[in-house]
């Protein structure tokens, strides 16, 4: 099992969107994918999936007796898709017993998600993917230390990049994960771009783009995702790929499916 991490410097940079999409897209392809929501400060993804989860990973967290198939929730009955996922906990008491967590729940946390790692790949799952919360969080730490891959979001026209930088620099470089930025809402000339395919001096600015930030990361850019009025617009309701499999913004996350599976056969 493959397990890959989205996370951020910042919020709203579309980590959420692009982990539900991403598994939306290994499901579709007949890969067995489970979801995890790490978010546990600002948790999202029981929304985009349309579902109101008793049991959480926040529960998992504080109970021994718990276990990764207590929690999971399938879709493929609903979607015909072998996708599963774990919701973090909207629950206002549970998040605040994730913040106030001390140094020995935090053990028995770390512990807890390398116990569903193990299960979930005993279970025959190909990939796992994380949604985190930004920044250096506990939690989000501990979904980024499982992980294959990290893609690091970067919403493109705003970010900051002096913060992203020492995070990077400070907790990348501890990671034994192979870490890629995804650059998102990417916004050229003519946006969105006709078709989903950027004209060629578009492609002029946004390659220029990407050269920059390569050289001030120092990661390799995975891809630049196009920002798409529909997909803003529909907001956090739905699984945009799930509702749109041939829309553009849908297309543009096959290509970083592709790229992803790519990385791994080329190891
Ligand atoms: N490529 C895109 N084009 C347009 N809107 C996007 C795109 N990706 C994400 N969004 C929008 O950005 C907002 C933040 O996305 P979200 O996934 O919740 O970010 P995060 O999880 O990083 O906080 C959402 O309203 C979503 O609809
Ligand atoms: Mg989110």
């Amino acid at each position: 099992m493959r397990i890959i991490a989205f996370h951020s410097y910042k919020g709203g940079t579309g980590k959420t969107h692009l982990s539900a999409n991403l598994a939306t897209v290994l499901a579709r392809k007949g890969h067995k994918t489970a979801l995890l929501d790490l978010d546990f400060r600002g948790p999202n993804l029981q929304t985009l999936c349309g579902v109101d989860s008793e049991v959480t990973i926040n529960d998992l967290l504080f109970d021994p007796d718990l276990k990764g198939r207590d929690l999971l929730v399938s879709f493929e009955d609903q979607y015909k898709i072998p996708l599963f996922a774990a919701f973090a906990s909207t629950d206002f008491r549970k998040m605040s017993d994730i913040v106030r967590a001390d140094k020995k729940q935090r053990q028995r946390s770390l512990k807890r998600i390398l116990r569903l790692r193990d299960e979930l790949s005993e279970s025959g799952f190909d990939y796992t993917i994380i949604d985190t919360s930004p920044g250096v969080q506990m939690e989000s730490i501990d979904g980024l230390v499982i992980s294959d891959v990290t893609c690091l979001v970067l919403k493109a026209d705003d970010f900051d990049i002096s913060g992203t930088k020492s995070m990077v620099q400070q907790l990348y470089s501890l990671l034994d994960s192979k870490n890629y930025v995804v650059l998102n809402r990417v916004v050229a000339e003519t946006c969105p771009p006709e078709h989903g395919v950027w004209s060629d001096k578009d492609m002029e600015l946004v390659s220029t783009f990407e050269k920059t930030i390569t050289e001030e990361m120092r990661m390799d850019v995975l891809t630049s995702i196009p920002c798409f009025c529909e997909v803003a617009r529909e907001g956090s309701r739905s699984i945009f790929s799930l509702q749109h499999p041939d829309h553009p913004f849908s297309k543009n996350i096959e290509v970083l499916a592709t790229r992803i599976l790519d990385g791994f056969s080329a190891e």
